[in-house]
C-alpha cells in the first residue's frame, strides 16, 4: 500500500503540462481499432491499469496490439475475425472494459467468459445484461445476472429500439458494438445525452448512424476502413489540477492538448459558474473531437447548485467538485447524483468521509452532498477506498489543508493518471 503524503498548504501551483491521453477515447481505440481490417496505428494513447485491461481483452480475442510509451499499433482483424478467449478476460476495475467487451462479446460465434476486481465484481452489470439479452445474447452471471463474472455465449443479434433508464455512456456504447453486427437499425434513446466518443470515433472510421437529440440509431456494418487515431489528453485528469490552481493563491496553470468535448465539460461550466478564473486558448480539432487548452487561475470561489443535466457532463468530476466546495463562500449542493454510489467505490459516501476527516463541513445525500465552504481544512490521514479519483480529489483538497494530509491506498491513481503525483509535486515546485 502507497501512501501519500500533501505537505505544506496554500502552496501556488505554476507551470504548464499536458495530462495524459483521455482513458475514455483510449478505451474506445483499442476496441474498435480491433474491429478494423488492417493496422490502426494510436498516438497519445493513455497507458494506464484501466486501458490496458481493454487493450489485453482484444489481445486474448486474438488481435495483435503492439504498445510503446503512448503510441499503439493495433492489426485489426475486422469484425468478424475475433476468435474465442482460451481464458476469462479480466476487466481489472475498468467498468469501460467490462460493459463494452461484454456488448462485443455478445454478438461472436464464440463462448467467453468476463470478471473484474473486488470493485469492479460489485457493480452493477444488468444495465447491459438486460438489453442485450433482448437483443438475443446468452448471458449468465452472478446474482442472477447482475454481477461479474459473466459468462457469454455470442449469438446472431436482433436489433432493438431500447430506452436507456440510467444516463450511462458505457451503456450505450455497449449497445452500439452489439448493435454493429444486429439484424436491422438499433436504436438507443439516453435520459440525457452522454459522452458520445463511440459515436464519433464510429462515424470517424465509417459507421453508418444516425444521431437525433438523445436518439441514437446503428445499423450493422461489414467493414471499416483503418485509420490513424490521436487521443487529446483528458479533461477528467486535468480537473485535479484545474482545481488544484483555482483553490491556491498565485497560481496559473496551462494544461494542454485537453479533449473539450461536450459531453465532458460541465466540469468548466461549473467551475467557472463558481467564478473560476479559466480561459480556452487555441480550439481545434481532432479526429473529430474537439481539443484546447486550459488556462486555470487562482480565484475567489462561490458555492454553486450542481443538479439536472449537467451530471452526466460531469459525472468523474464531482469528487474534485466537492474538495472545490471546501474553500468556496456559502453552501454547494450537488443533487441527481445517484450513480456516484455505483462507481469505482461509492463516491458519495467515500467524498463525505473522507473530507470530513479533513475537518470540512459535509452532509451527505442520497443523491448527491451539501458542502459548506470554509477557509482552510486541517490534514488528517485519508484512504482513498481504492478509488483513484477519490485518491487525486483528496489530494487536491490537501493542498489547501493545514498540516499534513496523507492519502492510504494512493496507488490506485495509476487507473488513469499514473504520474499524477509527479505532476503535483512538479507544479508545486516542490
Ligand atoms: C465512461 C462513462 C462513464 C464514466 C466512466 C467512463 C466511458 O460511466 O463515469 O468513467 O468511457 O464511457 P457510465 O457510463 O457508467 O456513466
Amino acid at each position: 500500500m502507497t501512501v501519500e503524503i500533501i505537505k505544506e498548504n496554500s502552496i501556488p501551483l505554476r507551470g504548464e503540462f499536458t495530462p495524459p491521453g483521455d482513458k475514455s477515447i483510449s478505451h474506445r481505440a483499442v476496441i474498435l481499432g480491433s474491429l478494423i481490417e488492417g493496422v490502426t496505428t494510436v498516438r497519445g494513447f493513455l497507458s494506464c491499469d484501466d486501458t490496458l485491461s481493454s487493450a489485453k481483452a482484444m489481445m486474448m480475442l486474438g488481435v495483435p496490439i503492439e504498445i510503446e510509451g503512448d503510441r499503439v499499433r493495433i492489426k485489426g482483424k475486422g469484425l468478424f475475425g475475433l476468435s474465442e478467449p482460451e481464458d476469462t478476460i479480466d476487466a481489472g476495475n475498468s467498468g469501460t472494459t467490462a460493459r463494452l467487451v461484454s456488448g462485443l462479446l455478445s454478438a461472436q460465434n464464440f463462448f467467453s467468459s468476463i470478471t473484474g476486481d473486488k470493485y469492479l465484481r460489485a457493480r452493477p452489470m444488468e444495465r447491459i445484461v438486460k438489453p442485450l439479452t433482448l437483443m438475443g445474447a446468452r448471458i449468465w452471471g452472478r446474482d442472477g445476472g447482475k454481477r461479474l463474472p459473466l459468462a457469454i455465449q455470442g449469438n446472431k443479434l436482433s436489433a432493438i429500439q431500447y430506452r436507456l433508464p440510467v444516463a450511462s455512456a458505457q451503456v450505450k456504447s455497449a449497445l452500439l458494438l452489439a448493435g454493429l453486427y444486429a439484424d436491422g437499425e438499433t436504436e438507443i434513446i439516453e435520459p440525457t445525452p452522454t459522452r458520445d466518443h463511440t459515436e464519433r470515433m464510429l462515424s470517424y472510421f465509417g459507421a453508418d448512424f444516425e444521431k437525433n437529440g438523445t436518439s441514437v440509431k446503428i445499423k450493422s456494418q461489414k467493414l471499416f476502413k483503418g485509420g490513424e487515431i490521436q487521443v487529446p489528453a483528458d479533461i477528467s485528469s486535468a480537473a485535479f489540477f484545474i482545481v488544484a490552481a483555482l483553490i491556491n493563491p498565485n497560481s496559473e496553470v496551462l494544461i494542454k492538448n485537453v479533449g473539450l468535448n461536450p459531453h465532458r465539460t460541465g466540469i468548466l461550466e461549473i467551475l467557472k459558474q463558481m467564478g473560476g478564473n479559466i480561459e480556452i486558448l487555441n480550439e481545434r480539432e481532432l479526429n473529430g473531437e474537439p481539443v484546447g487548452d486550459i488556462l486555470a487561475r487562482s480565484s475567489t470561489l462561490n458555492s454553486a447548485e450542481i443538479k439536472g443535466d449537467i451530471i452526466p457532463r460531469a459525472i468523474d468530476e464531482l469528487p474534485v467538485i466537492a474538495a472545490a466546495g471546501c474553500f468556496a463562500e456559502g453552501e454547494t449542493v450537488i443533487k441527481d447524483a445517484k450513480e456516484l454510489r455505483v462507481k469505482e467505490t461509492d463516491r458519495i459516501k467515500a467524498m463525505t468521509t473522507e473530507l470530513r476527516k479533513l475537518g470540512a463541513e459535509i452532509e451527505e445525500l442520497d443523491d448527491g452532498m451539501i458542502i459548506k465552504g470554509k477557509e482552510v481544512l486541517k490534514g488528517a490521514k485519508c484512504s482513498s477506498w481504492g478509488d483513484h479519483r477519490i485518491a487525486m480529489a483528496l489530494a487536491v483538497a490537501g493542498t489547501r489543508a493545514q498540516g499534513i494530509t496523507e492519502i492510504e491506498d494512493a496507488e490506485c491513481v495509476s487507473v488513469s493518471f499514473p504520474g499524477f503525483f509527479d505532476v503535483m509535486k512538479r507544479l508545486r515546485g516542490r
